[in-house]
């Protein structure tokens, strides 16, 4: 998923650094989740996965790809539905997605709030959908619901659907990157006709804990080797800029404000968006918390000096700075060009104390 500060493409590079420096264990707390990306990377190596994300959308992400370890069978839901899928050697999951995709569209809070139909009495009608999309996600994400209220869908298979939907629904977007605004032109693939697309399972044979709650607080209930932070870098605050997909994780029709239709995020506000408070937590994390190795992804542009991190990490145990470089492209705020722009990436590693 495109996300900012999404790690997919370091991944390699960041366990190379781990093997190099030595780095094992058997469990690793990633603790500002995202996409899930690196949980899912450090579940396929058989880790066991704790993480945690202030926003909901990513919990629903983890809920499907980290906790749940197995493929699923969707067994009462299909044995009630009884739709023949038009594919040969189908999995249950693709039939059950194959079905949502046939569904009738519904007029429900998406269309009446994102799309230029449902907004048609604003000064400016949002276009974060288009018409006929809106409805397909309501119609979608309401069945879903239903499913799991009616005993249908037990628990891994409704975050299983409800990831398909999160991952499927930012193909669509008419942004440029982040939802805080809406492009007031319509991107091709924006127009395109929605199709939800199934998610791939990761599987292990551990017991991996996920939450949607600031992981400073979870200090005292996880213990694990590794502690990966890859925390936001500056002063963007991730809900505003992620409201969409958190309102379709939630769909709990939400007071929203705005030009964007932004929902609250009074309690989302991530302490890392602030030089000061960042270095407050960090140095909470590295004192209070139970590892053997601390990793902290950061970069060259981020708001934490790196004198200031290197002191109150060595305040702990060992610590070493790895820098690599990486290319990143920027997009400006009508996507219509990118540059691009060399960043050093950088990973300051903890070895605590005993
Ligand atoms: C740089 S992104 C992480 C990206 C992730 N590593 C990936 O590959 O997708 C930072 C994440 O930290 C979350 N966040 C910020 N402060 C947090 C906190 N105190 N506790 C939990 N999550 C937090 C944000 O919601 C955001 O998803």
């Amino acid at each position: 998923m495109r996300y900012i500060g999404n790690k997919e493409n370091l991944l390699d590079k960041i366990y190379q650094v781990m093997q190099s420096k030595k780095i094992q264990g058997n469990s690793f707390f990633d603790f500002f989740a995202g996409t899930t990306s690196v949980g899912r990377f450090f579940k396929k190596l058989n880790y066991q996965i704790y993480s945690s994300d202030l926003m909901y959308f990513s919990y629903v992400l983890q809920k499907a790809y980290l906790t749940n370890n197995q493929e699923l069978n969707f067994e009462n839901l299909l044995s009630d539905i009884n739709y023949q899928s038009t594919t040969l050697f189908a999995s249950p999951l693709n039939i059950v997605v194959e079905y949502l995709n046939q569904i009738e569209p519904v007029e429900g809070f998406i269309f009446q709030n994102y799309t230029p139909c449902g907004t048609s009495e604003l000064e400016i009608p949002r276009m974060y959908y288009s018409d006929e999309n809106g409805k397909i996600i309501d119609a979608i994400r309401q069945k879903i619901e239903s499913w799991k209220t009616e005993n249908l869908i037990n628990e891994n298979e409704y975050f299983i659907l409800l990831a398909c939907l999160i991952e499927t629904v930012p193909f669509y977007a008419n942004i440029s990157g982040v939802y805080a605004a809406f492009q007031k032109k319509w991107d091709p693939r924006a127009v395109k006709k929605m199709i939800l697309r199934p998610v791939e399972f990761v599987v292990n044979n551990k017991d991996n804990f996920v939450y949607n709650e600031n992981s400073t607080e979870l200090l005292n209930q996880v213990e694990a080797d590794i502690f990966y932070l890859d925390p936001p870098y500056n002063q963007r605050q991730y809900a505003p800029n992620y409201h969409l997909l958190e309102t379709i994780a939630k769909y709990d029709n939400p007071i929203i404000k705005g030009v964007g239709g932004l929902r609250n995020y009074q309690n989302q506000k991530s302490k890392f968006c602030n030089a000061k408070t960042a270095i407050q937590e960090l140095n909470k994390i590295a004192k209070e918390g139970k590892f053997k190795t601390l990793i902290l992804s950061y970069n060259s542009e981020g708001i934490m000096e790196q004198e200031s991190i290197i002191s109150t990490l060595e305040q702990y145990g060992k610590v070493e700075l790895v820098e690599f470089e990486y290319l990143r492209f920027k997009s400006n705020s009508n996507g219509e060009s990118s540059t691009k722009k060399f960043i050093h990436e950088q990973l300051y590693i903890l070895q605590k104390n005993a």
